[in-house]
């Protein structure tokens, strides 16, 4: 099965997105689709960027971890908010952190709003970004408006038919972009 990492990048007080993080995992875990693991900014709570973790000289040790986490992923779901038609601080402070971790990383995007349009300004920034550490971006958009509408706060979706319609597509391209690597690594 494949190891599959959320990043829930979201460290507001009050936040919303992590609903969908909960989602995803419950989703995957009820589908056998992986071993998932979210990883929590907000839990992790890194200190801004200073430097790549492989030039710093005393890294933290929780730093190390979220890293070797993702490096030992298949594959990454990101649960990214909307701020300001952007993506947040917090997760450009640890795709910053990373380096070779990125690189051929099967990733997949998901954009959270309470607003009508999911949060999907925040595609092209993120997207390029990724491009730019190597990571494989998925062709697949997972954009969730209004979000408390769409999801409580244990990750419950209210309309879990069509919101599992909808994950089955998303994760889907992420399966098939993480098997596709896997072929072409044997
Ligand atoms: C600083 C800030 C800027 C925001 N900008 C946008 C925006 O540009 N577009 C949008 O649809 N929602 C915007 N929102 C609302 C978020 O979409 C909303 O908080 C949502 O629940 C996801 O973020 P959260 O996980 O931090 O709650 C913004 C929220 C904050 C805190």
């Amino acid at each position: 099965m494949s190891k599959i990492v959320i990043i829930s990048a979201s460290i507001r007080e009050g936040r919303n997105s992590h609903r969908v993080a909960l989602y995803f995992s419950s989703y995957l875990a009820e589908n056998k689709l992986g071993e998932t693991e979210i990883l929590d900014l907000k839990s992790y709570y890194f200190p801004l960027f200073s430097e790549r973790l492989k030039y710093q000289k005393k890294p933290l040790a929780s730093a190390t971890e979220f890293a070797e986490k993702v490096r030992h992923a298949d594959g990454v779901i990101i649960i990214t908010p909307e701020y300001n038609g952007g993506y947040p601080a917090s997760l450009k402070n640890v795709i910053d952190l990373l380096t070779d971790e990125w690189n051929k990383k099967p990733v997949a995007i998901c954009t959270v709003s309470d607003g009508n349009f999911g949060g999907t300004q925040v595609i092209t920034s993120l997207q390029f970004t990724l491009w730019k550490m190597k990571a494989w971006t998925v062709n697949a958009m997972f954009p969730v408006p209004k979000v408390t509408q769409s999801f409580d706060e244990n990750g419950l979706a209210a309309d879990k038919d069509t919101s599992d319609k909808r994950a089955a597509g998303f994760v889907g391209e992420l399966l098939w972009c993480i098997g596709a690597k896997a072929k072409m690594k044997n």
